[in-house]
């Protein structure tokens, strides 16, 4: 058992506390510069520092994210006058998460499949992000859906490395959030990606168990169960709560401490819907805290609004706690296009 044990325990409980979720600004350089091309923000270090401040320091935030998860370069920055990024979290009364990941490359001999890498000295890492602060981290697998794919390899050596990437986590302190993402990007069906996603989650948590990885110092960060973005047939809200809550009650222990959503290019208001609808009819029977660990989600309104301008920083925090507040709803069971508007009001 880790000498961090207990820690690890309180720390994954408070991460997916009753109407709280994590919010992932993790983005590396090259997909933050992306995000900022997209909208003709100047892709510089002090562009995205400025914008991870404002993010950071949105008034009333902890109330409804009790972690946000960073990126190498965002740990290392701090305010304007020195203060580290670090210590605006804490101060604020949330935790601070680390991406440990390097990165998804091509799987050799499997064309357009990936495996994610960065193992390599990552206990080195995993103990300098500690005594940096940071107290939980992030590994992001990706499984394509295809003709042909995925292989059965492409999931089993992502799930091989996304289990030894938790098991030094929880060796040094960190709490891992164990990302196996289903990419949404295809003309697949629902009932496709539930296949792909049960034999994901399946793999992952045989290789978690064989690699002796404590479920209940960890969190699941799944994608939802939900047909490609070009599918002709899109299923209602409800029947992607009713696969997503299916494929999930057969996979993670009852014992893991919570399970956490990416959005994966769902709509912000999509996203709070299906996280709603699995809540509101689902929280009696689901073992564990369903809840969020969104970014793009929760960020693109505000990233929108801002455009790297420093007068429209207010604003733009508004939108993010807007769509924070929406989301905390959501792991409540109680998001609707009602509590959509009001909120925005408040
Ligand atoms: P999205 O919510 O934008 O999918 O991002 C979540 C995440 O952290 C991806 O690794």
């Amino acid at each position: 058992m880790s000498t961090h044990a207990q820690e690890l325990k309180t720390t994954a409980q408070a991460l997916v506390a009753k109407g709280k979720g994590i919010l992932a600004i993790d983005e590396s350089n090259g997909t933050c510069n992306q995000r900022f091309a997209n909208l003709s923000i100047p892709t510089t270090e002090e562009n995205r520092r400025s914008y991870r401040k404002l993010i950071l320091t949105t008034p009333q935030l902890s109330t409804y994210i009790s972690g946000p998860i960073l990126f190498d370069e965002t740990i290392r920055q701090t305010t304007r006058n020195g203060k580290p990024f670090v210590q605006v979290i804490t101060e604020a009364g949330m935790i601070p998460g680390i991406k440990v990941d390097t990165g998804a490359k091509d799987l050799a001999a499997h064309p357009r499949e990936k495996v994610t890498e960065g193992l390599d000295g990552l206990r080195d890492r995993i103990a300098e992000y500690y005594r940096m602060g940071a107290r939980f981290a992030k590994w992001r697998a990706v499984i394509t859906i295809g003709e042909g794919i995925p292989s059965q390899a492409c999931i089993d050596v992502n799930a091989h490395a996304l289990a030894r990437y938790a098991v030094l986590c929880q060796e040094g302190g960190l709490v891992p959030i164990v990302e196996p993402e289903v990419l949404i990007d295809g003309d697949h069906t629902l009932e496709r990606c539930y296949q792909v996603s049960d034999r994901t989650l399946h793999t992952v948590f045989a290789q978690l168990y064989a690699q002796g990885v404590a479920f209940d110092q960890m969190i699941l960060k799944p994608s939802m169960v939900i047909a490609g973005k070009d599918c002709p047939q899109q299923p209602s809200v409800d029947e992607v709560a009713d696969a997503t809550i299916r494929c999930l009650r057969k996979n993670p222990p009852a014992t893991v401490a919570g399970v956490a959503f990416l959005s994966g290019g769902q709509s912000a208001e999509q996203s709070a819907a299906h996280l709603s609808s699995m809540n509101a009819r689902y929280q009696s029977i689901c073992p564990w805290p369903v809840t969020f660990s969104y970014a793009r989600a929760i960020q693109q309104p505000a990233l929108e609004h801002w455009r790297g301008e420093g007068q429209r920083v207010a604003e733009a925090q508004q939108r993010l706690l807007h769509r924070a507040k929406c989301n905390s709803a959501a792991s409540l069971g109680d998001y609707s296009s009602e509590v959509e508007r009001e909120l925005a009001l408040v």
